[in-house]
């Protein structure tokens, strides 16, 4: 019981439509795998405005909210779920700071993320989404998956793999 509680923390990663743009989307999953976290559900999909806006209220008030909403509308995004211990937390890690010019090589956007020329486009396209704390990641997971499309899966017991 109490290692089921441990392990089963979920995070709602997105891979941004410059990253399903620039082929990201197989590295970005692969960082989640390395570390031994579960992909419990993954769609692409492009989200309308209302949809988005709901996903950014927090920002709402925020001068760069319209131009972050067209932007994550204006292709694909590959929304993900994650599971494990600490995989909120441990996902932004694995994520970088927000800012490209700030994140640290060795985490996705730090790799990634492409320093733009124009200052005002400095944080814009920084390539994956992740919820930034549990109580966002419930309520990020439920706006964009349905309860049935999560999947409750075990990782290989090994009696059928060499
Ligand atoms: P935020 O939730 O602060 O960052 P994070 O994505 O790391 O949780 O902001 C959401 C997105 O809004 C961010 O990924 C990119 C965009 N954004 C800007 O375009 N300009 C800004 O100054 C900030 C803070 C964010």
């Amino acid at each position: 019981q109490k290692q089921n509680e441990m392990t089963t923390e979920q995070t709602f990663i997105a891979v941004k439509p410059d990253g399903v743009q620039r082929g990201l989307i197989g590295p970005i999953i692969s960082r989640f795998e390395n570390r031994g976290f579960k992909l419990v559900a993954i769609k692409l999909m492009t989200a309308s405005k209302e949809h988005l806006e709901k996903h950014y209220e927090d920002l709402s008030s925020k001068p760069f909210f319209p131009g972050l909403v067209t932007y994550m509308a204006s292709g694909p995004v590959c929304a993900m779920v994650w599971e494990g211990r600490d995989v909120v937390k441990t996902g932004r890690a694995i994520l970088g700071a927000t800012n490209p010019l700030q994140s640290a090589p060795g985490t996705i956007r730090g790799d990634f993320a492409i320093i733009l020329i124009w200052h005002e486009q400095d944080v814009g396209r920084n390539v994956c989404h992740g919820s930034d704390a549990v109580d966002s990641a419930k309520k990020e997971i439920a706006l964009w998956f349905k309860e049935e499309e999560l999947q409750k899966w075990k990782p290989a017991q090994f009696d059928w793999v060499y």
